[in-house]
C-alpha cells in the first residue's frame, strides 16, 4: 500500500513520493505525517472525535472510523487519518 500527500489549496506539503511516503508497513496514515514531521491535529486516535479529518483528493480509502455516514463513506471525500487507510495503490490527501 502506497499514498502520497499532494499540494493543499493554501500552504501546502507536496511531498516526494519516495521514503517515507511510500509504505508498505503497518501503521496509520496519521503516523506517517507525523514521521514526516508535518504537524496534524490529533486527539481520540480512535477515529471517534474528528479532529484528524483529512481532505481526500484521489483515491480509495477503508474507513475504521465511527464519524461518517455509509453514504459520506462512498464519497471518498475525506477521511480520519488515525484508524482509515488506503484501499488502493496511491492515496492523495490534502494536508
Ligand atoms: S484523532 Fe480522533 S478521529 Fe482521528
Amino acid at each position: 500500500m502506497t499514498w502520497a500527500p499532494t499540494a493543499a489549496r493554501s500552504a501546502s506539503h507536496r511531498l516526494p513520493s519516495t521514503s517515507p511516503w511510500r509504505r508498505s508497513a503497518p501503521g496509520t496514515i496519521l503516523d506517517v505525517v507525523e514521521e514526516a514531521g508535518i504537524s496534524v491535529l490529533s486527539s481520540c486516535q480512535e477515529g471517534t472525535c474528528g479532529t484528524c479529518e483529512t481532505p481526500v483528493l484521489e483515491g480509495d480509502v477503508d474507513h475504521r472510523d465511527s464519524l461518517l455516514t455509509p453514504a459520506e463513506q462512498a464519497t471518498n471525500d475525506t477521511m480520519f487519518i488515525c484508524v482509515s487507510r488506503a484501499a488502493c495503490p496511491r492515496l492523495v490527501l490534502e494536508l
